[in-house]
């Protein structure tokens, strides 16, 4: 049997606090009228201070688990994409398979910030391709807001980014006809690594954490926003049109296009770009901020709960972010 992936269910949490432009007008020198111009955001959830990036990654497994069908032990292997793990060390794939109470399976972290979930899938895709595993959870979660600072210095990216988590059943498949993963483009330009990074604490620094660091700023995020900008306008659609051009389809094919929720403005280039109506490339940044490795499987499983994705559609999942890396996958829904 030829072995093929398919998305047996999805899955998303978003912590319950929303966080409107307005609160954050109470916080820092900003308004609701430059946030939404600038990018397209309304609101973003934080979650509360007990909760952790894997609490939220096992309700969005939860879900994921009941669109499936699975039960926790049909769960053979975890992929699990962050940039914000509970612990420098050891990753969040390992605390997801204690917490949703896992037999002893593997698990395996993503470090590829906003195109976390694309590269995951890629990898996870390649697994049950190869026969290692026939059903593996694959997650896309983030708990940023304790890494935004929510003070004038920081506004140039604490508006921008927001909580939540998503989750995606992948289970093997013979169908060529059928529900499957048609492909996979990724790309990687370090060059550009510090123009979107937090670079302290880390090894590379002597010491490698100290107190000035923190009074100083120089652990928060740091975007050089334009030049992040000019780079995801281009570099979205032509990754998308690699990908689909892998396998013989026209943009016009596709049922949706599910971008990485980074910007309104870049969706909208990407949009035009690919010559595509509003209705067929997905947008909730207004809702949720850019919950990076999030935002995809939060969008996925919103746009299947909703009906606009059905079984048998093409969908092409596409991202751009921190690295610089860039990648697109093509599926049949
Ligand atoms: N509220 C009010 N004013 C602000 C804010 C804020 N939150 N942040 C910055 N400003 C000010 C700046 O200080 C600057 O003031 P000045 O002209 O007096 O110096 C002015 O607004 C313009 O700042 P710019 O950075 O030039 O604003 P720009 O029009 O480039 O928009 C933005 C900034 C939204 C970040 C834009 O560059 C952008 O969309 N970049 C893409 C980056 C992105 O989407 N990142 C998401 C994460 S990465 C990813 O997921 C792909």
């Amino acid at each position: 049997m030829t072995r093929l992936t398919r998305i047996a269910g999805l899955g998303h949490y978003v912590p319950p606090r929303v966080v409107t432009n307005h609160d954050l007008e109470q916080l820092m020198d900003t308004s609701d009228a430059w946030i939404q111009e600038r990018s397209g955001i309304q609101e973003r959830h934080f979650a509360a201070d007990d909760t952790t990036c894997t609490d939220m990654a096992a309700e969005a497994a939860r879900h994921a688990l009941d669109a499936a069908g699975w039960t926790p032990d049909d769960v053979q292997f975890i992929v699990f994409a962050t940039l914000s793990p509970d612990l420098f060390f050891p990753g969040n794939g390992v605390l997801l398979q204690h917490q949703l109470g896992l037999g002893e399976v593997g698990a395996m972290d993503i470090r590829n910030q906003c195109t976390g979930f694309v590269y995951g899938l890629s990898a996870a895709d390649g697994l049950i391709r190869m026969g290692t595993y026939d059903r593996i959870l694959l997650i896309g979660a983030e708990l940023q807001s304790p890494a935004l600072r929510l003070t004038t210095e920081g506004r140039d990216t604490a508006v921008l980014f927001g909580d939540g988590a998503g989750a995606a059943c992948l289970e093997v498949t013979g169908g060529r006809d059928g529900s499957h993963v048609l492909g996979h483009r990724m790309h990687s330009n370090g060059k550009y690594a510090l123009e979107l990074c937090i670079r302290r604490p880390g090894a590379a620094n002597r010491p490698w954490i100290s107190k000035e660091m923190i009074d100083d700023g120089s652990s928060g995020i740091y975007m050089n926003g334009r030049e992040v900008f000019k780079h995801a306008v281009t570099k979205f659609p032509a990754v998308i049109l690699e990908v689909l051009a892998d396998h013989g389809v026209t943009p016009d094919q596709l049922a949706l296009v599910i971008p990485h929720q980074a910007n309104m403005r870049i969706t909208e280039a990407v949009r035009k770009r690919l010559d595509l109506p509003e209705a067929k490339v997905y947008s909730n940044i207004q809702r949720y901020g850019n919950t990076t490795a999030g935002s995809i499987p939060i969008a996925f499983s919103e746009a299947v709960r909703a009906g606009t994705v059905k079984r048998g559609d093409l969908v092409c999942l596409a991202s751009f972010g921190s690295g610089f890396t860039w990648a697109a996958s093509l599926l049949r829904y």
